[in-house]
C-alpha cells in the first residue's frame, strides 16, 4: 500500500531549496527520493541532466491507442527564511490537527502527491489500466524553469502525441470550493539601478546641488501608476484581452466579501484598478509591482548622504496576448526616458512568462478542434470534484504564474488540466507553509477518478 502522508513527510524533509546553492546536496538527495518513488510504481525512470537541477521523468508506456497524460511537478521549495517565525522547523514535516506542515508542504509537494498516491492506487488496483503516464518533475520552478523549455523542445515529438498535461499547482477559494484553473498570468522581471554621484556624498557640502538618486527612484516610481491604480506607462494595456461572460459568472459564484479579503492579509482597505473588483483584478488585469528597493544608509541611526546608488526590483503581471519581451521593453523605455539628468540608470531583465489560458469544453469560446480526450478530462475533473468535495467546481483565472504551463502549449501543442489543491491560509512562499491533509485525500481520490475515466475504465 502506497501511503500518501508518510510519502509526503518524507519529501518534505528533503531540502529542496532551487534558488540557494547551498542546498546542493539536498536538492540531489530530493531528486533521488522522487526518482525512487517513481520507479517504486513500476515506472522506467529517466534523470535529464541540466546546467542546475535536473528533471525527473517516469513513463508508463504501452498500447499506442491508449491515452497519455503528463503530470507535471516540481519538486524545489522556496527558500525558508525568515526562518525565525517558523513554529516548527521547515524542514521537519509536522502533523498538526489536519494539517501538514513544512517548506513545500503545498507549493508543490503536497498537491503533487495526490497524483503520485492516485497513480500508485489505480496501479495496485488494476496493474492493466489502459492508460500511458509520463510525469515530468522539475527542480526549477522556482527558479523560473530555465532548463524545461529547451527538454520540450528538444523532446518535441515525445509530448506532442500525449494527449494533455494535468497538475495540481494552482488555488482553490477553500476546501468547500475548489477551483479548476483555466488562466494563469504572465510575468516580466526587471532590475533597475539609478547612479547620482561616484560615491556617497557628505549632504551638508553637496545636498541641495546634487540629483540625489533615491529622490530620482521615489519620482519615477510613483509616476508608474496613477491614483486609480492604472500602470502609468504608454501602451501597457494594449494587448489586453476582453474576459468571457461565462467567465465572469463563475467568479460571480464565488462572490466577494472584500473585507474579509483585506482582513485575511493585515489591509484596512483595497486599491483594486479602476472598474474592477479585487478578485477580478487580481485575474483578468496585468499589474507593475515594486518587490524591492534599497539604497543610501539602512543602518542604526542617521547618516547624512547624497547616497551613489538606488536600485529597484519590479515585476509586472500579463494577461491576454501580452508579451514579457514587450512589455519589458516598455517598461524600461519609460523608465529610462524619465531618468532626470545627473542620475545614470542601468536596467537588467529577468525572468519571463507568458500567460496562458485554456478554454473547457461547452463554453461559447471552446476552439472548435478541442482534442475528446482532453474535453473529456475537464468533464471527468467536473465530475470527480463535485462528487468528492460535494460541490461543483469553478472554472477560474488565477493571478499566479506557471510559466512552463504556456511554454507546453506553444511547443508541444498540450493544453493543461490544473486542480486547485492548496488553499489562501497554506502560506505558500511564506513562513509556517502547510497543507490541509483532508485536501490531499480527497485530492488522491479525485485524480483518481478523472485517470480512470481517462483511461476509459
Ligand atoms: N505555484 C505557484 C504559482 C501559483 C501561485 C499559481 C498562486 C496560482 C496561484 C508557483 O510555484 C509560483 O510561485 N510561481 C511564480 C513564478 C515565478 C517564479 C516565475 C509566481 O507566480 O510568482
Ligand atoms: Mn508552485
Amino acid at each position: 500500500m502506497f501511503d500518501a502522508i508518510a510519502k509526503l513527510k518524507e519529501y518534505i524533509e528533503y531540502q529542496s531549496v532551487s534558488a540557494d546553492s547551498a542546498y546542493k546536496e539536498g536538492m540531489g538527495q530530493t531528486r533521488d527520493f522522487v526518482a525512487k518513488m517513481l520507479g517504486d510504481l513500476g515506472l522506467s525512470v529517466e534523470i535529464v541532466n541540466t546546467k542546475k537541477h535536473p528533471i525527473v521523468m517516469a513513463r508508463r508506456t504501452g498500447d499506442p491507442s491508449w491515452p497519455h497524460v503528463v503530470i507535471y511537478g516540481h519538486y524545489d521549495v522556496q527558500p525558508v527564511d525568515p526562518i525565525e517565525l517558523w513554529e516548527t522547523p521547515p524542514f521537519e514535516a509536522t502533523i498538526k490537527g489536519d494539517r501538514i506542515y513544512g517548506r513545500g508542504a503545498a507549493d508543490n509537494k503536497g498537491p503533487q502527491m495526490a497524483h503520485i498516491a492516485a497513480v500508485a492506487e489505480l496501479l495496485e488496483e488494476n496493474p492493466e489500466l489502459p492508460l500511458r503516464i509520463t510525469f515530468l518533475i522539475e527542480g526549477e520552478e522556482e527558479v523560473g524553469s530555465p532548463s524545461l523549455l529547451p527538454l520540450l523542445v528538444e523532446r518535441e515529438a515525445e509530448f506532442r502525441e500525449a494527449d494533455f498535461v494535468l497538475l495540481s499547482d494552482t488555488l482553490s477559494p477553500s476546501a468547500d470550493q475548489v477551483a479548476v484553473t483555466v488562466g494563469l498570468r504572465g510575468i516580466a522581471e526587471m532590475e533597475f539601478e539609478l547612479t547620482g554621484p561616484k560615491s556617497d556624498l557628505h549632504s551638508g557640502l553637496h545636498g541641495g546641488a546634487v540629483y540625489n538618486p533615491l529622490q530620482a527612484m521615489a519620482e519615477i516610481c510613483a509616476s508608474l501608476h496613477t491614483a486609480d491604480n492604472k500602470v502609468n506607462v504608454p501602451g501597457f494595456y494594449d494587448d489586453v484581452t476582453e474576459v468571457e461572460d461565462w467567465e465572469r459568472e463563475e467568479l460571480k459564484v464565488l462572490g466577494t466579501d472584500d473585507t474579509a479579503y483585506a482582513a485575511s492579509v493585515g489591509v484596512d482597505g483595497l486599491h483594486p484598478i479602476d472598474g474592477y473588483t479585487p478578485l477580478e483584478a487580481i485575474r483578468y488585469m496585468p499589474t507593475l509591482e515594486f518587490n524591492g528597493m534599497w539604497g543610501g544608509y539602512q543602518g542604526e541611526g542617521s547618516k547624512t548622504i547624497v547616497p551613489s546608488k538606488a536600485s529597484v526590483k519590479i515585476t509586472c503581471r500579463l494577461v491576454g496576448n501580452m508579451k514579457p519581451d514587450v512589455i519589458g521593453k516598455l517598461v524600461a523605455d519609460t523608465i529610462l526616458e524619465r531618468v532626470p539628468k545627473g542620475i545614470k540608470a542601468k536596467v537588467k531583465m529577468g525572468h519571463s512568462g507568458v500567460p496562458y489560458l485554456v478554454v473547457p469544453p461547452d463554453r461559447p469560446n471552446t476552439p472548435a478542434g478541442q482534442g475528446e480526450i482532453l474535453a473529456n478530462a475537464f468533464r471527468s475533473t467536473e465530475k470527480a470534484v463535485t462528487g468528492v468535495f460535494g460541490k461543483k467546481p469553478l472554472f477560474l483565472r488565477e493571478g499566479g504564474s506557471i510559466p512552463i504551463i504556456s511554454d507546453v502549449k506553444r511547443v508541444t501543442g498540450l493544453d493543461s488540466v490544473m486542480i486547485g489543491l492548496f488553499l489562501p491560509e497554506d502560506n505558500l512562499h511564506a513562513p509556517n507553509e502547510s497543507m490541509s491533509l483532508e485536501v490531499l485525500k480527497k485530492g488522491i481520490q479525485v485524480s483518481k477518478l478523472v485517470l480512470k475515466d481517462v483511461a476509459g475504465v
